[in-house]
């Protein structure tokens, strides 16, 4: 992410200016992401252009879980019967209008999946709530797979990411 650095949302970032063209997730960084860490529901990295405080685009991560039943077989059956595999939610991924469609969508996408990879904790898949079809594609073009279950849902296992991207732990 040339140029960039990714930092957990702080205090002494500027968030008032931040537009990604979707009013909900603008208002989300303005007046709820820091209350949703202090509360541990949801951890919060914002991309900063190099010397700003500026927000250019910021990502959450949640710990989540995923049905065993809402994967398919070919997947389920190299798992023990469990009934729930663990995972991490992307919950939110946006970039402003200014920086975007310059690839750093792309970077924090890939942020957020190589701070799932290094995690203590087991994680076997990355989820993202996407909000519209949009938001789907972008998600598609990365490798994530629809849930059948849920259309705006999608995962992607964590030894794909791990191949497609060569992030593990050590990276
Ligand atoms: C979706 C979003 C995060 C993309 O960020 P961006 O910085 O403009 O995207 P990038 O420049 O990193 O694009 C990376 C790649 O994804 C592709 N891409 C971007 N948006 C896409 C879309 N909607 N459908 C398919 N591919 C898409 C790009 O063409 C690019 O492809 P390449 O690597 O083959 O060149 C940004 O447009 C955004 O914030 N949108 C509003 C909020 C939103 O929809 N968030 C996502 C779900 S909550």
């Amino acid at each position: 992410m040339t140029g960039f650095v990714v930092d957990a949302l702080s205090g002494d970032h500027d968030r008032a200016g931040f537009s990604c063209g979707v009013d909900a997730l603008d208002k989300y960084l303005q007046s709820q992401a820091g209350q949703d860490a202090r509360r541990r529901i949801a951890n919060c990295f914002v991309a900063l252009a190099a010397g700003s405080k500026a927000v250019a685009g910021y990502y959450t991560l949640s710990a989540t879980s995923i049905a065993t039943p809402d994967l398919p077989e070919t997947i389920t059956r190299r798992l023990p019967r469990y009934p729930l595999v663990p995972a991490v939610l992307i919950g939110r991924l946006a970039v402003d209008q200014r920086y975007g469609g310059r690839g750093l969508g792309a970077a924090l996408l890939f942020d957020a999946i190589r701070r799932c990879a290094a995690a203590d904790a087991a994680v076997f898949a990355v989820v993202v709530d996407a909000k519209d079809e949009r938001s789907v594609r972008f998600y598609e073009h990365h490798g994530f797979i629809r849930f059948g279950s849920r259309p705006l849902s999608l995962y992607l296992p964590m030894a794909t990411a791990i191949a497609l991207l060569g992030v593990d732990r050590s990276s």
